[in-house]
């Protein structure tokens, strides 16, 4: 799919893959529809963007209401136009296992990114029908095929983005719309540092692969789009992970709990 004179609909664009993805997408002449809770950075990216000759929009908005985010899609539909794109990567969530979970985290996590992602997809998706073309992207982690010891709330709710997105493109079978999964390694966002704690329970099998930045993943992201990629699973070695555990499912299985989070006692 083209970029130029498109519109993309870019949550958790106030940081990290999101901020990075906005950057990549106006560079390729797409106007950008940012969206994230925290104003300031929103504005300054949409300024950012505007300076180097792009087009970009700010749309402060915590999208796991679904009222507010009803609301903001109006507003961009009015105000924008009907995006051809969206891209659902606004997350939070912290490396805990059931046990450390509190019933209400394990809600918040599930909130975004996965109901925040329902939300903006069914906010924008019968202006995108009616013009009978786009595509909807959807942010996971390599968790939602390979879980890892110490994180069960944040892997189902991955686990949730991936089979949204599966379900998704079922649904749209014949629409002219389609989907694409993005599954990255980890990345030097501000994620870790937003989600204290869970860095250091990534199993040491996986530390293996390269640590990649927001812009190689934001370039990955509009590849795949002008590709029309399906799915989109970075670094490489993240792909042989999935490989080898779909031919050895028990020994990749062993790997990464023996060398992953150990619960005490
Ligand atoms: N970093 C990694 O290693 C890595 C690897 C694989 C996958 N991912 C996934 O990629 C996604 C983006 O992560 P990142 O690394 O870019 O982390 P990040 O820098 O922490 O960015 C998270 C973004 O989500 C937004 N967000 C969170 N809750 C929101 C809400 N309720 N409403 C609106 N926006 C919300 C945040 O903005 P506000 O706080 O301003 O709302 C921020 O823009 C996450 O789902 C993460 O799981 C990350």
């Amino acid at each position: 799919m083209k970029l130029q004179q498109t519109i993309v609909v870019v949550t958790g664009a106030s940081s990290g893959i999101g901020a990075a993805t906005g950057v990549a997408l106006a560079r390729k002449g797409a106007q950008v529809v940012l969206l994230a809770r925290s104003a300031a950075p929103l504005q300054a990216l949409a300024a950012e963007i505007a300076a180097a000759g792009g087009v970009a929009h700010a749309y402060p908005v915590d999208l796991t209401d679904a009222a507010a985010v009803a609301a903001v899609a109006g507003r961009v539909l009015a105000e924008v136009g009907p995006p051809d794109i969206i891209i659902n990567n606004a997350g939070v969530g912290r490396f805990l296992a059931i046990d450390e979970t509190a019933a209400s985290e394990a809600v918040t996590m599930m909130a975004a990114p996965y109901f925040a992602a329902f939300y903006t997809t069914h906010a924008f998706l019968p202006a995108m029908l009616k013009r009978r073309r786009g595509m909807i992207v959807n942010i996971t982690s390599p968790a939602s095929r390979l879980p890892w010891p110490g994180a069960t709330a944040y892997a189902a709710a991955r686990w949730a983005m991936r089979g949204f997105n599966e379900a998704l493109r079922a649904d749209l079978f014949r629409t002219g719309l389609r989907t694409m999964l993005v599954t990255p390694g980890k990345v030097t966002s501000d994620y870790f540092a937003n989600n204290p704690g869970s860095e250091e329970r990534i199993p040491m099998i996986a530390r293996i692969s390269k640590t990649l930045t927001p812009a190689e993943v934001a370039a990955a992201i509009v590849e795949g789009i002008e590709k029309d990629r399906r799915s989109v699973v970075l670094p490489r070695l993240i792909q042989v992970f999935f490989v080898l555990h779909a031919l050895f499912p028990r020994t990749v299985e062993l790997l990464v709990n023996l060398t992953g989070w150990r619960r005490k006692g």
